[in-house]
C-alpha cells in the first residue's frame, strides 16, 4: 500500500499528516517535538521577549504532543416496538410500495419510554464497552431536537441516571446533525485539555411530536438512540477533520410548528404540531451540503475517496445516500445502511449505524470513516474519523429498557386518540408565529 495517503498499517497513525507534508502543505497538526524540523514549527515554538536592558530574548519551548479524542466505547438503545409500512397504511393514505420506492424505508421504531431513558441505557452500554467508570466522566453531550423538557436540560437527566457526578452536562441541538456537532464539541474540548473523558449521545423521540395525519412526514421518522465514549489519546484517532455548515436561507423548508417558546400562550396543546416540510427542496440541499462537506474534509486531510473504508451517513432517505455516495466517487458496498429498518431517527441515525457497523464487524482496526449528515436549519456536516485498534467491547452492561406493554401501532394510535379527544389542532396558534427569517427582511 506504499504511496497511499490514508491509513496503511496498524501503527501508521500519522499517515494523512505525513501525506500533506509530502505535498508541502503547511498547517498540518503541529508535530514539533516528534522530530519534524520544519522551520514553521521551529518558529511557532519560539517565544520572543524584549528584556529590561532592551535585548531580544528568544526562549524555545517544547510543545506537548497533540491530544486526540479517541472513540473507545459505543452502545445503542433501540425501543423494541416496530411500526411497519403496513401499520402506517391502516390510518394514512399510503402504501408499502410508495414508501419503499421513494425512501427505502420498511419499518421504524416507536418508543414507549422517554428519550432520557433511552439515552441513559445507551450511555451505560457505551461506558461498559469502553471499560470506563461513570465516576470518571468529565462531560456528557446530549445531541437531540426532541428533548423531554426544555428546562432542565436533558444531559443532566442522563448524568443522574449514570451517577456520573463529576461530569458537566450539555445539550446540543442542530436537528439531525446534533450527534456529529456534539462529537465535534466534545472532541474539541478533549483536544484543548478542558476534559479527558466524554460521552456523546444522539437520541430522538419524535413520535410524540409527529403530525400523524400528514403522510408526507409521518412515514419518514422513527425513535432511537446510541452513544459513544471519547477519551483523550496521543494516537491519531477519532475526528481527524470536520466541516460544519448551515444553509440558513432555507431554514423555512423544515419546521415543526408547535415545538418551542414561540408557541407559548397561543392556545396550543404541546404535541400538537404542524410540519412545514418541502421534501424536494430539502432533498436537493441535503445532497449538495453533504457532498460539499465530504469533499472539504477529504481535501483538508489529503485523503482520496478510495482511502475511505466505510461511510456512515445520516439516514434520511436511501436515494439521498446513493446520490451523496456517487458524487463522492465511492461504491455503495462501503456504506452502512440502517434506513430500511429504522427510518430517519434524526440525531440517532449516525451513531446507531456506527454501533451496528461495529456489531457486524464492518469496522476494522484503523479504519478511516466518512460521516456526512444534514438536518433542519438546514445544518450540514461531514466528519473524517479514524478508528483505533480495538473493535470489540471491553465489557457489557446489563442495562435494559422495561418491556413495552404496547405495540408500536397501539402507541401511535394512543397519541392520535389523545389529539382527537382534544378537539384537533389549534391552527391559528400554529400559523400566526413570526419567525427569524421574516424579521430579517
Ligand atoms: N404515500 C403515498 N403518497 C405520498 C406520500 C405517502 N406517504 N407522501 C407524499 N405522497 C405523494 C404526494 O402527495 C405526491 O402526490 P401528487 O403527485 O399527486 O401531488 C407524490 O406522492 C410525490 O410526492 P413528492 O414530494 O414529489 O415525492 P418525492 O419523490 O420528492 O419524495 C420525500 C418525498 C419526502 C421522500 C423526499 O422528497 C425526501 O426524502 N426529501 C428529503 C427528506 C427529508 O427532508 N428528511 C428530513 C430532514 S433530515
Amino acid at each position: 500500500m506504499a504511496g497511499k495517503p490514508g491509513y496503511d498499517g496498524a501503527q501508521d497513525w500519522r499517515a494523512p499528516v505525513r501525506a500533506r507534508e509530502e505535498e508541502g502543505a503547511a498547517g498540518a497538526a503541529n508535530p514539533f517535538g516528534r522530530g519534524d524540523p520544519a522551520p514553521f514549527f521551529f518558529l511557532s515554538a519560539c517565544r520572543f521577549q524584549i528584556g529590561h536592558n532592551g535585548a531580544l530574548k528568544i526562549r524555545i519551548t517544547r510543545q506537548d504532543p497533540m491530544t486526540y479524542a479517541a472513540i473507545t466505547g459505543w452502545g445503542k438503545c433501540m425501543p423494541p416496538s416496530v411500526l411497519t409500512n403496513a401499520d402506517l397504511a391502516t390510518f394514512l393514505d399510503t402504501d408499502d410500495e410508495w414508501i419503499v420506492s421513494r425512501t427505502g424505508m420498511k419499518e421504524r421504531r416507536i418508543s414507549h419510554v422517554s428519550a432520557i431513558e433511552m439515552a441513559t441505557v445507551a450511555a451505560k452500554r457505551a461506558l461498559a464497552c469502553a471499560g470506563l467508570d461513570a465516576a470518571d466522566l468529565d462531560l456528557i453531550v446530549y445531541g437531540s431536537c426532541s428533548n423531554d423538557e426544555q428546562v432542565p436540560n436533558s444531559a443532566s437527566g442522563v448524568q443522574i441516571g449514570l451517577a456520573a457526578h463529576h461530569a458537566g452536562a450539555m445539550d446540543v441541538n442542530t436537528a439531525c446533525t446534533s450527534f456529529l456537532y456534539g462529537l465535534s464539541t466534545a472532541s474539541a474540548m478533549i483536544r484543548s485539555g478542558a476534559v479527558r473523558n466524554a460521552v456523546v449521545i444522539g437520541v430522538e423521540l419524535i413520535s410524540p411530536y409527529m403530525d400523524w395525519s400528514n403522510r408526507g412526514v409521518a412515514v419518514l421518522f422513527g425513535d432511537g438512540c446510541a452513544a459513544v465514549v471519547l477519551q483523550a489519546s496521543e494516537r491519531e484517532e477519532g475526528v481527524l477533520a470536520e466541516k460544519l455548515g448551515c444553509i440558513a436561507e432555507a431554514r423555512q423548508t423544515l419546521r415543526v410548528r408547535g415545538m418551542g417558546c414561540a408557541y407559548a400562550n397561543r392556545n396550543i396543546t404541546l404535541g400538537d404540531t404542524l410540519w412545514d416540510f418541502d421534501g424536494q427542496e430539502i432533498f436537493k440541499r441535503a445532497v449538495g451540503g453533504m457532498s460539499q462537506a465530504s469533499e472539504a474534509v477529504l481535501a483538508k486531510r489529503g485523503v482520496r475517496p478510495e482511502d475511505i473504508d466505510l461511510v456512515v451517513p445520516h439516514q434520511a432517505n436511501l436515494r439521498i445516500i446513493e446520490s451523496v455516495v456517487k458524487r463522492a466517487g465511492l461504491p455503495m458496498d462501503k456504506v452502512m445502511l440502517t434506513v430500511q429498518r429504522y427510518g430517519n431517527m434524526s440525531a440517532a441515525t449516525v451513531p446507531v449505524a456506527l454501533v451496528e457497523a461495529l456489531e457486524e464487524g464492518r469496522v476494522k482496526p484503523g479504519a478511516l470513516m466518512l460521516m456526512p449528515a444534514f438536518g433542519a436549519g438546514l445544518t450540514f456536516c461531514a466528519h473524517l474519523v479514524r478508528w483505533g485498534e480495538r473493535v470489540t467491547p471491553i465489557g457489557h452492561s446489563d442495562a435494559e429498557l422495561p418491556p413495552s406493554p404496547r405495540s408500536a401501532l397501539e402507541i401511535v394510535n394512543g397519541v392520535r386518540a389523545i389529539r382527537a379527544a382534544q378537539g384537533g389542532r389549534s391552527d391559528a396558534g400554529l400559523i400566526s408565529v413570526e419567525y427569524a427569517e421574516a424579521r430579517q427582511r
